[in-house]
């Protein structure tokens, strides 16, 4: 199937885009408004990481490591509870968040320099496969990272730089004004030009 014909449906979400793109990437945005009676299965949960874990790798060292909440577990709770207050309000109500971890050395001390852009390669790729599982997820970086390292016994090396909150979308009607604004303003991004220093 090429890309034009693509199974996902096009939605006013999706990316506004000078050519075709991957479906998936085409369809994923970040929603705030989740179904909080949703649940995602152990098989997409895999699906998932294994998606992360085959993400490429500087010296294919893999230093990305995560820990997976479901909702109505204490694990769950946790997180949420280290979460902002502007996020947590929304987020409680995801299937699911995946905090990502950057293991920024080794035990031994060996310096992991590329550890945030494997980190970021492998989410990337989490949230590409979410999306061909009918779910959407959503990033923050608005986290207490301290309560996530207290709570997870986190040692130095381990560096906890994203929660991703996974679920199925939701309509903007069930957020509080305020989010439902923002869940349905459009989405924008720099132009090609601004972001291509050269090409030839
Ligand atoms: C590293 C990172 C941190 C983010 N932190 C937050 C956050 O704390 N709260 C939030 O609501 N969205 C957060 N976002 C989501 C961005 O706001 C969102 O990706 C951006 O506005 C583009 O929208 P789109 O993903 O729908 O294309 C974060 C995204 C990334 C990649």
């Amino acid at each position: 199937m090429s890309i034009t014909e693509s199974a996902l449906p096009t939605t006013a979400r999706s990316a506004d885009t000078i050519v075709p793109i991957v479906a998936e990437l085409d369809a994923r945005w970040s929603p705030r408004s989740f179904d909080p009676e949703a649940t995602v299965t152990d098989a997409q949960l895999d699906a998932l990481l294994e998606a992360a874990r085959w993400a490429p790798s500087a010296n294919n060292f893999q230093p990305r490591r995560f820990i997976v909440a479901r909702r109505g577990t204490h694990h769950f709770d946790t997180i949420v509870h280290a979460l902002v207050g502007f996020n947590a309000a929304w987020a409680v109500n995801a299937s699911a968040l995946v905090v990502g971890i950057a293991e920024t050395s080794t035990v031994e001390g060996d310096l992991r320099s590329y550890a945030e852009y494997d980190l970021g390669a492998a989410v990337a790729h989490l949230v590409v496969q979410a999306q061909a599982e009918g779910l959407h997820t959503h990033q923050m970086a608005g986290v207490e990272w301290d309560q996530i390292v207290a709570a997870f016994d986190l040692a130095e090396n381990l560096k906890p730089m994203t929660i991703t909150a996974v679920g199925v979308v939701d309509t903007a009607d069930k957020l509080a004004e305020a989010l439902a604004e923002r869940e349905t303003a459009p989405r924008t991004r720099l132009p090609l030009s601004e972001l291509v220093i050269a090409r030839s």
